[in-house]
């Protein structure tokens, strides 16, 4: 997004920050303002130094992980480091072999492309990026049958920076072409922690440790929503109390937006509530579970499903999702029998 980017006017008149706006501000644009990631982080320094060393482009780059671990954020900071522009598009936002002709034939030496969700890129565009990413060359047909030909155009060398949340959809020769391959972790505490005290800095908000560990700990792991807790939490802390975000200011902020002490929300709660309440425990398959709450079973696999294996509230097995003992024990509720081990029914 433009710096310049215009700021709506509230009722007030006064200018009002907009969420992404805000979003844009807490992301930190090197690699020293970058928590958490290490291995990753390490890694990513030596290739890029290596690459200016040699006055040589970097290697087509592949993150994987969760939504809201900062693949974005991370593509940045490496095109910033490379001193490269960063185009930004998403495998969905490229329908037609012509759009990504239209992409690849503005890119300039040295620029820097990001596809998220490249996952969902339909399989010519797919095709034609082969020998766009090894041979710096694309092939446009021009033409319709018999008399069809195919005109070469040479590219600019540029890095493609890859990023999923489904690292299985990706076909083999699309993963194979990319020279790097990390994986986002969900980030410790501690780190969300470092996180959160960096953010309330860059918005000028008070807050304590304990009052950022709180936040933290309810944040799923994800900076993204230790980012969006904050901003909500800020509201109740200057609405409510003193504009200080202690602890006890994040724990009835967050009460009251229903995140419980380990970061579930309402919808975490339903899922665990109809697989317990609508199918006895289950298995039940994800379609089936998602119609039942009314979700999309996309949404369920990719967004809310992650955080409850993690916290191992729910198993995935052959014959779909069965909750645990420890999802029953976290809600309150009595286990009386499940499927939960290996398919053997359980007193
Ligand atoms: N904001 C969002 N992600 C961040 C990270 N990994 N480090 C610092 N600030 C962030």
């Amino acid at each position: 997004m433009e710096n310049n980017a215009p700021t709506r006017l509230n009722t007030t008149g006064f200018s009002r920050e907009l969420d992404e706006e805000i979003e844009v501000k807490l992301r930190p644009a090197r690699f020293e303002d970058y928590i958490g990631q290490e291995k990753v982080k390490e890694n990513m320094q030596v290739f890029v130094q290596a690459a200016l060393g040699r006055g040589e482009t970097l290697d087509h780059v592949l993150l994987y992980g969760q939504p809201g671990l900062g693949k974005t954020t991370l593509s940045s900071i490496i095109a910033g480091a490379m001193n490269a522009q960063l185009r930004v598009t998403t495998g969905p936002a490229i329908e037609r072999p012509g759009d990504i002709a239209a992409i690849l034939n503005d890119l300039n030496e040295g620029d820097f492309l990001f596809i998220d969700e490249i996952h969902r890129l339909n399989r010519t565009v797919e095709e034609m990026l082969y020998s766009a990413m090894e041979d710096f060359v694309f092939d446009i047909i021009i033409g319709k049958g018999p008399g069809a030909r195919s005109i070469r155009l040479d590219l600019p060398k540029f890095t493609l920076i890859g990023a999923t949340t489904r690292i299985g959809l990706l076909t083999a020769p699309l993963r194979d072409r990319f020279g790097v391959v990390h994986h986002l972790e969900p980030y410790s505490v501690a780190d969300l922690q470092k996180i959160i005290i960096r953010s309330a800095g860059v918005l000028g908000v008070e807050i304590e440790e304990k009052g950022a560990e709180e936040i933290a700990r309810r944040a799923r792991g994800t900076p993204r929503i230790v980012n969006r807790l904050l901003k909500r939490v800020r509201d109740f802390a200057q609405v409510k109390f003193d504009g200080v975000i202690t602890e006890e200011v994040a724990v009835s902020s967050l009460d009251k937006l229903e995140i419980d002490r380990l970061g579930l929300d309402t919808v975490d709660k339903k899922i665990l509530l109809a697989i317990i309440e609508k199918f006895g425990g289950g298995p039940v398959g994800l379609d089936t579970l998602a119609a039942s709450i009314d979700e999309e079973a996309g949404t369920l696999e990719d967004v809310a499903e992650p955080y409850l294996l993690q916290l191992g509230f729910i198993q995935r097995t052959p014959r779909g999702r069965t909750a645990t003992r420890l999802a029953y024990s976290h809600l309150g509720l009595e286990h009386f029998q499940s499927y939960d081990n290996g398919g053997q029914l359980s007193l």
